[in-house]
């Protein structure tokens, strides 16, 4: 028998309550040794739980406990989280989590604290939810040079854009069911403005590249400007809008990394990943593009990566599992400014065919887009590839002329 810990019941940690429970003779199967959960920390009182003998509101209990092996760290949040982390980590005890936050913030550290204890940090639940894509990018595609990651790394702004494109639904409401469905963050604000995602961006290119990536420095876009409007003229030209994390390895060993909304071509892997849905595309040089895909979201998806962790933990109690990344400056990261891309726009004008001159002059050559009903003080465009810098430069010169920018959103190439 092998004892475990569980620290969080939440939306996650029910749900690893609940396989290690019903899925038992499968895990016994794999392991060849019964998982037994022996503590679950939470401040909550959950006296009609089957396992309500096992609550515990002390950590203490937790740490010294010697025949605990394997910790699920299912709180989210860094604080508490990383202190406990650390301190289990530090007495020789596994820790799994599905925290993004704190790997993303923390996970250099940690995997550091890992090796010199022989102890396992796993967090599979961390990006993708029940989509395996920590091991594959760690184990399938080592023999791959990653050129690309690119995914929509966040449920919730999924299910919310899909109900824009699908039913025409506002923003507000369908934030609302996303949150009723159990998908969103606590403060749904890391959802819509692109912070969840850029958590995961950072994940998967620490882990992809070797060296830690921080959040910090990543230019970040959420949804919230996006518009019915916006979602009619991609439709127009046979495109969605997705929330895309992406990182990308340029010519000379930079990254070029960002999160932001992106038209995508209907023909894009990534286009037909709907709902609640997480869709993620490695392009490696020996594979060519690998999409993963399934639910990003929710207690079990999320939950059934946490128990594979804590399955894998039980079977390397001795040895330990070759997952790390060294921690970094970020020196390796090019400035948002030099990134390059074709943009669409939706600028406010008085003068349509003024305006339209005037961004030629800015953009150089644009394509003209158009919709049933447009608003007449409008125009739509999408401008040839330029770095950001230019795009910003040219929209302060259309700016000077009372043409402004009501919408501006990357065109990817996915
Ligand atoms: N709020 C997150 C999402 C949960 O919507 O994807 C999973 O990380």
């Amino acid at each position: 028998m092998i004892e475990i810990a569980i620290m969080g019941h939440g939306v996650v940690g029910s749900g690893v309550a609940g396989i290690i429970t019903t899925h038992k003779k499968k895990l016994f199967a794999s392991i060849g040794e019964e998982i037994h959960i022996k503590h679950i920390l939470d401040l909550r009182e959950f006296p009609d739980s089957p396992l309500a003998d096992r609550f515990t509101k002390d950590f203490e209990d937790i740490i010294n406990d010697v025949e605990v092996r394997v910790v699920a760290e299912v709180m989210g949040g860094i604080n508490p989280a990383y202190d406990y982390t650390k301190r289990l980590l530090k007495a020789g005890k596994s820790v799994v989590t599905s925290n993004k936050e704190l790997v993303a913030a923390k996970g250099a550290e940690l995997l550091q604290i890992a090796k010199e204890n022989n102890a396992n940090f796993l967090f599979e639940a961390s990006v993708g939810g029940g989509i395996p894509i920590i091991r594959p990018l760690s184990q399938c595609l080592v023999a791959n040079e990653v050129k690309e990651i690119a995914g929509i790394l966040n449920g919730t702004t999924n299910f919310i854009l899909t109900k824009m494109f699908d039913e025409g639904m506002d923003f507000d409401s369908a934030l609302k069911l996303a949150q009723d469905l159990g998908f969103a963050e606590r403060n749904p604000a890391a959802d819509v403005e692109g912070h969840d995602a850029c958590r995961k961006i950072c994940i998967l290119a620490s882990l992809a590249f070797g060296k830690h990536v921080y959040p910090d420095n990543i230019h970040t876009e959420g949804i919230t400007e996006i518009t019915l409007a916006d979602v009619k003229y991609a439709a127009s030209m046979d495109s969605v809008i997705k929330l895309i994390g992406d990182v990308k390895l340029l010519d000379g060993g930079k990254m070029d990394i960002f999160v932001a909304p992106m038209l995508i071509s209907k023909k894009s892997q990534l286009a037909n990943i709907d709902n609640e849905f997480n869709g993620i595309m490695v392009r490696g040089d020996c594979t060519g593009d690998v999409v993963f895909y399934g639910k990003g979201a929710g207690s079990m998806p999320t939950a059934s990566a946490v128990v594979a962790d804590i399955v894998d933990c039980c079977k390397h109690l001795k040895a330990r599992k070759y997952l790390f990344w060294a921690d970094s400056t970020n020196d390796n990261i090019i400035s948002y400014n030099e990134s390059k891309t074709a943009v669409y726009l939706r600028l406010s004008t008085t003068d349509r065919e003024t305006a339209l001159a005037k961004v030629k002059e800015f953009f150089g050559d644009v394509q003209v887009l158009s919709i049933e009903n447009e608003a007449e003080n409008e125009l739509a465009v999408i401008t040839p590839v330029l770095s950001v810098e230019q795009i910003t430069t040219a929209l302060s010169e259309l700016e000077k002329d009372g043409i402004t920018a009501l919408s501006n959103i990357r065109i990817g190439d996915l």
